[in-house]
């Protein structure tokens, strides 16, 4: 067969495999391997790492967009030595992301801007680096975007989109009581999510406070059950990162141990 008529089917099996990328940069390493006398195995190898490598880059992209993080922050970029009652052992752990691995839950504890809904999302990064799907909402439009669907008839699906997220932050469970409606979503949804999925919580109540923000012992009960049989819990103890600075221009007092109960 003649070589450009070779040539043009490669280009044509490639578009329609959607091999986009291999396909826009095999003229060119055509001529590097000529030039480089690269074996056949080699090209092929450099065409088929960047195809994948571009697709992993883009599925990265839109599961970060997917997930809906309100601003994107890191791990790298949290300072261990500011919040020192958290173990650099036990963080480097969660990195890892065995935990959602393992389909075991997450509970950050502590007071406002310990660093709370960083680390969370922080680990949500990672988590989608490492192939996960993932889904950050706070915990009050969780509860409306519930009920508008149990109004309309379709809390089921609703739970069923809630709960095909490998991992499902839940932010600022507590600056809002719940009503009972919003209990027993909260617990349907946990009980969905339940030895089946990870969810990271954070709170800036402790365990023995949840009774209020769900207004009955015994749902709280119920849900704190679930959420701790398969759970790492970090109480979050020091002082709020964005007082830092004000403090450090005098302009605050310094504060007492605001989250001592926890
Ligand atoms: N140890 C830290 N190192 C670097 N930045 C931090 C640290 N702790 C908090 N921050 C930053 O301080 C700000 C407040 O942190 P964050 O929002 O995570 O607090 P939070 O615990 O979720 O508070 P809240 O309960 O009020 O929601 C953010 O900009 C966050 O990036
Ligand atoms: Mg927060």
């Amino acid at each position: 067969m003649a070589d450009n008529l070779v040539y043009e089917r490669v280009h044509g099996n490639m578009q329609i495999l959607g091999l986009n990328t291999a396909e826009s940069i095999l003229d060119n390493w055509i001529s590097t391997a000529a030039e480089k006398e690269m074996s056949m195995i080699e090209v092929l190898d450099h065409l088929l790492d960047q195809e994948v490598s571009i697709r992993r880059e883009s599925a990265i992209r839109t599961r970060i967009k997917v997930a809906g993080f309100p601003v994107k922050k890191y791990i790298k970029d949290f300072d261990l030595k500011f919040q020192k009652s958290i173990d650099k052992k036990v963080l480097d752990e969660l990195c890892t992301m065995r935990f959602v691995h393992n389909q075991e839950n997450l509970i950050m504890l502590g007071a406002p801007g310990v660093g709370k809904t960083h680390l969370a999302i922080g680990l949500g990064l990672l988590a989608i680096e490492a192939g996960f799907s993932v889904y950050f909402i706070n915990s009050a439009d969780m509860i409306a975007r519930m009920k508008m669907a149990a109004q309309r008839g379709n809390l089921g699906r609703k739970l069923k989109t809630l709960n095909k997220y490998k991992l499902l932050i839940i932010d600022e469970i507590g600056y809002l009581p719940f009503d009972s409606e919003a209990s027993n979503l909260f617990f349907r949804l946990i009980s969905k999510r339940y030895e089946h999925a990870s969810t990271i919580f954070t709170s800036n109540k402790s365990y023995s406070e949840w009774g209020e923000v769900f207004g009955d012992p015994v749902i709280a009960t119920a849900i704190l059950d679930r959420i701790l049989h398969h759970s790492i819990t970090l109480n979050i103890k020091g002082d709020s990162y964005r007082l830092k600075k004000r403090k450090k221009a005098g302009l605050f007092p310094k504060t007492k141990e605001v989250n001592s109960k926890l």
